[in-house]
């Protein structure tokens, strides 16, 4: 059904993310009917002069493919100029959510993180964030969520300080896309996979998260983060949980979150004698992608040349218990590298026995099950046939489905869903703060390890990656899987 009448408060309402991605997609929504346009408004807050016309306009630019939903939308928005730090700004919101009549808000934090304490009290000391039985009052936040483990305690516990955990929205946008939502139906509506989702049939787990971009205009921000802190504790565990999570006791929310939580709590703390063979760094140099020249980051603008920020990052990890025992996971994430590629690999043993003679059989790759994320969203199980002939050859061949042939379905921003689930009240595609906390702390002991130094080295732009990444994955007899190709490298 459509959701709830509410306004959506805005903060940060003239940004990038406002109107590459959550504008689109409320406008998606009100297209498929979940928001009726007239139980619905967006109030944007930003400290830039305008009024409702002039937002009306910058919106309508990123809603190009909106159609006649933008003329029933567009009546729907209205503007706030406010500084986020003046008390004066809130009394304004109240004001201004009253004249608009809904008892519903949610509010959304699309300002810099350094803000959201900050948004997150003022809103609590102007009443905003006092519920009724008839009164929701959410809070939307997207990563990064701290950048270690200290700051993200804090975070946490000042967002609780003036709200209940029920009300916080924490956004991490890969749980918007359907191929990561898939996975635990996948895996939990077939017995067949169940059966043997575990230790003793799988060998290890790769995790893969490859991009052809660079770091674009975000120096600035990329160049204090990093590849780790900007995607392995949230994106790349958000995978880890769903491949690795214990069935829920249901799909609701909280079963959900427990589970997965539960996965990443059992994460191996990394001992300090370990780091340097359980993971690999590299920053890209110049080199080619997709047939262009690009420059080395260090040449990026608003980034430090000498610094030693990573823009790929390596990890073996291991998930201490009963399923997992023993099987690596290899996650591994960097920029610039030959082609944009988000997967999860599934690596099974091999048969127990080789009763086929030839020396193809030696070689045989392991069955494996490959989760793409992107680009082109789907899942495919690579098996071992027998090629047609007199002599026993054998070769993998390859079980596939595609979204885009199963389903037939047009690209969404991700954040439909999202947004809707706010609004209805779902916090299942949401992070909880225990989850937040359990991933910082897995990571932490390299975060620590490497502020004291340590080699990052260098790799081609429109390459594979460094060399150390192959060293660690090699040095348990592993390959990665080839970037970009669904294969394993041919030997
Ligand atoms: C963001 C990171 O959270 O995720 C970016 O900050 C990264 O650096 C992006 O490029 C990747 O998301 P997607 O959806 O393009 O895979």
């Amino acid at each position: 059904g459509s959701a709830p009448a509410a306004t959506i408060v805005i903060f940060g309402a003239t940004g990038d993310l406002t109107r590459r991605l959550l504008v689109p997609a409320l406008a998606n929504l009100v297209r498929d009917d979940l928001i009726k346009a007239e139980k619905f408004a967006i109030l944007g807050v930003s400290f830039e002069e305008g009024d409702d016309a002039s937002l009306r306009h910058l919106l309508a630019e990123f809603c190009t493919d909106c159609g006649d939903v933008w003329d029933r939308l567009q009546s729907r928005i209205f503007y706030l100029k406010g500084d986020f730090t003046e008390g004066s700004t809130y009394e304004a919101v109240k004001a201004k959510l009253g004249e608009i009549g809904f008892a519903n808000a949610g509010f959304y934090l699309a300002v810099a993180p350094t803000f959201f304490g900050t948004i997150a009290e003022k809103l609590g000391a102007t009443g905003l964030l006092d519920e009724t039985e008839t009164a929701f009052r959410r809070v939307c936040i997207e990563k990064p969520f701290g950048h270690d483990l200290q700051s993200a305690q804090a975070l946490n516990a000042k967002l609780l300080e003036v709200m209940d955990e029920r009300q916080v929205y924490r956004i991490d946008h890969f749980l918007g896309k359907e191929t990561v939502q898939n996975i635990m139906t996948t895996r939990f509506a077939n017995n067949l996979l169940e059966a043997v989702w575990n230790h003793r049939y799988i060998d290890h787990i790769q995790i893969t998260a490859a991009e052809t971009v660079g770091v674009e205009k975000r120096g600035k921000y990329y160049d204090a983060t990093g590849a780790m802190r900007d995607m392995v504790p949230n994106h790349l565990f958000q995978l880890l949980a769903a491949v690795g999570m214990e069935p829920p006791n249901s799909f609701g929310a909280e079963a959900v979150r427990t589970e997965k939580s539960k996965v990443i709590e059992a994460i191996r703390p990394v001992k300090p004698g370990e780091i340097a063979s359980f993971s690999a760094r590299g920053r890209y140099a110049e080199g080619e992608v997709d047939g262009q020249g690009v420059a080395a980051y260090a040449d990026e603008p608003n980034v430090d040349p000498d610094g030693s920020t990573e823009t790929y990052v390596a990890l073996k990890l291991f998930v201490d218990n009963w399923r997992w025992a023993g099987v690596p996971f290899y996650l591994r994430t960097g920029k610039r590298l030959t082609a944009r590629d988000t997967e999860i690999v599934i690596a099974f043993k091999p048969a127990p026995y080789a009763m086929f003679q030839s020396t193809d059989a030696q070689r045989l790759p392991p069955n494996t099950m490959v989760i793409q994320i992107q680009p082109d969203e789907g899942v495919g199980l690579s098996l071992s046939a027998k090629k047609p002939g007199p002599r026993i050859s054998i070769v993998p061949v390859n079980l596939d489905f595609t979204y885009a042939e199963e389903f037939k379905v047009g690209r969404s921003t991700g954040y439909e869903t999202l947004l809707y689930d706010m609004l209805i009240g779902d916090q299942t595609l949401f992070q909880r703060a225990d989850m937040i906390e359990s991933g910082w702390a897995a990571v932490q002991p390299f975060i620590d390890a490497w502020s004291k130094g340590g080699r990052v080295e260098t790799y081609e732009a429109g390459s594979a990656g460094p060399i150390g990444a192959e060293r660690l994955i090699g040095n348990d007899g592993r390959f990665w899987h080839r970037i970009g190709s669904g294969e394993w490298p041919s030997n």
